[in-house]
């Protein structure tokens, strides 16, 4: 075992905790919820959980808005839960990584309330504070993600502070070496406690245009689109500047990495390829000194359909520096779920994908037993983003609905009222379910993880594209002469297997048929939205934990 096994090898698993599991009945999950649930997440298979942040925080954007970066909320609990849970999650062969959030602070963080106190003031410049334009407005024309401009009006000290998000959530001044120390602190204070990594909220956005120029147009903008998409991120995202901060904070994540186990940083990203890449920090002397997972998120924003997500694999696998590790994700807490996005057959092939392309997964909670999307009526609305852009289909209130576990009151995620409502079907829908029905999405993934451990083919084998015609997409997977060939058929119709491509071996795994595993006579033909893995099965092969 390698250091970085768990993390090349492995497989992660995203909590956002509001919705995973309540334990006191206040109807918001929390981190006694998370610790009751951890062998769930063992019976699936996984090997790390990360956890949507946790810190003290006014909630303006759920926790993304922190005014405390080294404690516990008290709706998720205590630091001793913390550590509680951090405990039995490593004695359950999990790891842990948490949320980073270096781009912003909450506006009630006390760096934050002194920074605003006087314009003298030492914590002044661990913000970005600017004159008013001429004419009284804000310093340039750069939006907040959530709307309106990204600079509010501080009558106080009559200067405006910049926010990427909410006015709620100011920005940090990284260019302010104070800035930096102490925030690698905070790393450092979850790293002694224990944690195996982060996630880096926006990492790309941390460093600002020092002259604060406007950004320029967005040509591709199209009417009715989010309005914060008429300009283009020319001076407040992916800077040079960001490159060697991120090497810095990569240098502190590994002062507590060993022969053992080293610390991991996925960064959150949303950038083309050529951008995205660039973060694992390849250097002169080609050593990637960057994030070891730069989140790429292709799988999201592609067209779903198979010569397209043929391209994107074939351009990343092309992309990737040298010795980098690749990684895919279907969904997150920001985007419509998978299951929502390209129906509930469709996201079985989704699901076996994700399990068998070359590089880490990362499943989002309830994707796997297909939780979809759930309309929330107007006024249950909790997400900023849908308050101010109303009507829009931004708001991420539906992908964050309750984690649904059982046919007991609200889905057992709560004994008390949960602050999103469930998904109307959760009563016939949820893992207790799922775990007795061979034919559920939840054995699939079961099924898939098992296989993916089992057989180094699929978690550190090499990928190879095999051509299959634009409806399918065929790729084969190779270790030590172990090799696994995964065809996927994205049509709406059966489709009948190019004769060459099919391995004289057994189909190890379907994913629409739990009993398919067979040996092939004549010729294969794969059922609408049907996926095989075909090969032959290396039955003690080691798993990677
Ligand atoms: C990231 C988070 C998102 C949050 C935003 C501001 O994009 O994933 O949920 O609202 O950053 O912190």
């Amino acid at each position: 075992m390698s250091a970085d096994d768990w993390w090349k090898c492995g497989i992660v698993y995203q909590v956002y905790p509001r919705s995973f599991q309540d334990s006191n009945g206040d109807g918001i999950g929390d981190l006694d919820g998370i610790r009751a649930r951890l062998d769930h997440l063992v019976s699936l298979g996984v090997d790390a959980v990360w956890i949507s942040p946790i810190y003290p925080s006014p909630m303006a954007d759920f926790g993304y808005d922190i005014s405390d970066f080294c404690d516990i909320d008290p709706c998720f609990g205590t630091l001793d839960g913390f550590d509680a849970l951090v405990q039995e999650a490593n004695a359950k062969g999990l790891k842990l990584i948490l949320d980073f959030v270096p781009n912003h602070t909450s506006d009630r963080h006390p760096w934050f309330v002194q920074s605003r106190s006087a314009r003298s003031d030492a914590r002044r410049d661990w913000y970005i504070w600017r004159d008013p334009a001429p004419d009284g407005g804000p310093p340039n024309n750069w939006l907040g993600n959530f709307g309106g401009p990204a600079w509010s009006f501080d009558a106080t000290t009559g200067q405006y502070y910049a926010h990427s998000f909410l006015k709620e959530q100011p920005d940090l001044n990284w260019r302010n070496p104070e800035v930096r120390a102490a925030m690698y602190e905070v790393l450092r204070f979850w790293l002694r406690r224990g944690v195996d990594g982060f996630r880096v909220d926006v990492l790309s956005q941390i460093v600002k245009d020092e002259q604060f120029r406007d950004n320029p147009p967005n040509p591709d903008f199209v009417e009715g689109q989010d309005p914060f998409l008429r300009l283009t991120m020319l001076y407040n995202t992916d800077l040079p500047e960001v490159q060697p901060i991120v090497a810095e904070m990569r240098r502190v994540v590994d002062e507590f990495s060993d022969a053992r186990s080293s610390r991991v940083l996925i960064g959150e990203l949303y950038l083309p390829l050529a951008r995205l890449v660039a973060y694992y920090g390849l250097n002169a002397k080609g050593v990637l000194e960057g994030v070891q997972l730069p989140f790429n998120f292709q799988l999201i924003g592609t067209e779903w359909q198979a010569a397209r997500i043929d391209r994107v694999v074939r351009d990343y696998e092309a992309a990737l520096p040298a010795g980098a590790q690749p990684n895919w994700v279907l969904g997150n807490h920001d985007r419509s779920r998978i299951a929502s996005r390209v129906g509930p057959r469709m996201a079985r092939l989704a699901a076996m994908l994700l399990l068998t392309l070359r590089g880490t997964p990362t499943l989002y909670y309830g994707d796997e037993i297909g939780m979809t999307d759930v309309p929330i009526p107007a006024d249950e609305v909790q997400d900023p983003f849908e308050k101010n852009k109303p009507g829009m289909g931004l708001g991420r209130d539906p992908e964050r609905t309750p984690m649904q576990w059982s046919a007991a009151a609200h889905a057992g995620f709560t004994t008390g009222i949960p602050w999103l409502r469930l998904a109307s079907d959760w009563r016939m829908h949820n893992v207790e379910a799922q775990s007795h029905d061979p034919g559920s999405m939840l054995t699939l993934y079961r099924r898939l993880i098992a296989l993916r451990r089992a057989q180094p083919a699929l978690h550190r084998g090499t990928y190879e594209a095999l051509e299959a015609g634009d409806e399918m997409l065929a790729y084969a997977r190779e270790s030590e002469g172990q090799r696994l060939v995964v065809i996927l058929n994205f049509g709406a119709t059966p489709a009948p297997v190019p004769p060459a491509l099919v391995p004289r071996q057994p189909i190890v795994l379907a994913s629409t048929d739990p009993v398919r595993a067979e040996s092939i006579e004549g010729p294969l033909v794969l059922a609408p939205c049907e996926g095989v893995v075909i090969g032959s099965a290396n039955d003690k092969g080691p798993t990677t934990r």
